[in-house]
């Protein structure tokens, strides 16, 4: 994929539906009796995994366009796969579904491609045995082979690390379980969840016995959610709001070219994922949120960005690090990109997860951007990059859509062409995002030759 420089962006864009929303709004409504009409449900090739998986599964999933109908089965209705369920790159789909298999009477494997056969499953496996489910692995890598429990064991687990995907697969495994499961984050300093909260708030409204609460410890405040083993799903309607992770690329490269405006309708703006509007804004880029709302338990608002110059530091420091990270980790490597346009730039610390999503993310950055002349520095746990001006170079994707987009945006901002190799896994979140970004790009700046 070849990006030329743009001079600005215009336009409005309809973004498609929030990846992590849509995985949750199938499964559960798989889960659940009744029908759900699932509207504006994510383009995405990881949500169409979670689809193909469901249909594995024995549910009835019909699509049109960007609406999905599921046929509720409810929570022990899933029939044994005669097949492999294959997750592709989908972490979501892996982890949440093993939560829900590990609580089924019959055993089933769960597969993906290379890059998420080296992810990290222990997370999620120790907790599951430890309700009884019984899982083989790769030395704790996919392909997992559950033998699944039922009821399971209920228990209480404390997080190792601030993931909604391992939360959210120990709470559906709860669902199965002989009583009350309890999941507690790693402490906090704001009573406020640690990660993306939309399986608690999805959950919830389908009908389950879910409960929250924020426990004071001497560490900081601990975010306890509970499920009961009992609780049955009831199937409805639902609305999925615009992937704020995809906005994310159109706010970047929008704030960092003088002239642009861009109205993104709809967006999702929970509280849990919209950390990188707040960050964006503290440097002073133009965001405005317009007409929030609460759209099925989701905040949701219009988001419009015009473009500017000279972004510098509202606050004290140049540092994004502690419990913000994880409510903008996707976002981080479209974060480092904008460090490049900050006076000061940006320093990422405390971000260690990055190497273990659908790339190692830190490095992949590090790489790209020194590959398009900027100053950057790596850590285990982060990055500092410099002020610098970009140059177009030949980058990669390393197999990962988010570095894929990030770095079109690079393309945009940069001096002079950058190809960006392997770009098409952008589907992976986004299909649609090169088709996209075209129909935005204004003009060719003076001086800055293709
Ligand atoms: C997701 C949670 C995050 C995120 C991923 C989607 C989810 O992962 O990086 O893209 O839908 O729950 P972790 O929960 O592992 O941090």
């Amino acid at each position: 994929m070849k990006i030329r420089p743009a001079r600005y962006l215009q336009g409005q864009i309809n973004l498609p539906g929030d990846k992590s929303i849509s995985h949750r709004a199938a499964l559960f409504s798989a889960l659940a009796e009744g029908r759900a009409r699932i509207e504006n449900f994510a383009s995405s090739r990881d949500c169409a995994s979670t689809l193909n998986c469901l249909r594995s599964l024995g549910v009835r999933v019909e699509r049109e366009g960007a609406t999905v109908l599921i046929e509720g089965v409810g929570k022990n209705g899933f029939s044994t796969p005669g097949k492999d369920l294959d997750c592709g790159n989908s972490g979501t789909t892996m982890r949440l579904l093993a939560g829900a298999l590990a609580g089924q009477s019959f055993a089933s494997v769960l597969t993906g491609d290379e890059s998420l056969s080296l992810r990290p499953m222990r997370r999620i496996i120790d907790p599951l045995g430890a309700m009884g489910a019984r899982i083989e692995s790769i030395e704790g890598h996919a392909p997992l082979r559950i033998f699944g429990r039922n009821p399971l064991r209920s228990s209480h687990y404390s997080l190792p690390v601030a993931s909604a995907q391992v939360k959210s697969c120990v709470l559906l495994a709860g669902l199965n379980a002989d009583g009350k499961t309890v999941v507690d984050s790693p402490p906090s300093g704001k009573p406020v969840p640690a990660s993306r909260n939309h399986t608690e708030l999805l959950l919830a409204s389908l009908g389950a016995g879910i409960s929250e609460e924020f426990l004071e410890t001497p560490d900081g405040f601990v975010h306890r959610v509970s499920i009961d083993g009992d609780s049955r799903l009831t199937a409805g309607d639902l609305q999925v709001p615009a992937d704020i992770s995809s906005a994310a690329f159109f706010l970047t490269a929008a704030a960092c070219l003088e002239g642009s405006e861009i109205v993104l309708p709809n967006v999702g703006l929970n509280p849990t994922r919209a950390a990188v509007v707040e960050v964006l804004r503290g440097f002073g880029a133009g965001i405005e949120v317009l007409d929030q709302r609460e759209v099925g338990g989701e905040t949701v608002g219009d988001l419009r960005v015009r473009g500017g110059s000279g972004f510098v530091p509202s606050g004290k420091s140049n540092i994004i690090s502690g419990e913000i990270i994880a409510n903008l980790i996707d976002e981080i490597p479209v974060l480092a990109v904008f460090g490049t346009q900050i006076e000061g730039g940006l320093e990422i610390r405390g971000a260690g997860e990055l190497r273990v999503k659908e790339s190692d993310r830190i490095a992949a950055t590090v790489e790209n951007l020194r590959r398009m002349g900027a100053g950057v520095e790596e850590f285990p746990d982060g990055l500092r990059v410099v002020r610098s001006k970009l140059r177009g170079a030949r980058v990669e994707s390393f197999g990962d859509h988010r570095i894929a987009m990030a770095f079109a945006v690079a393309g945009l901002l940069a001096e002079g062409e950058t190809v960006i190799d392997g770009a098409d896994c952008a589907a992976v979140s986004f299909p649609e995002f090169f088709e996209v970004l075209a129909g935005v790009v204004r003009d060719r700046p003076e001086g800055r030759p293709a």
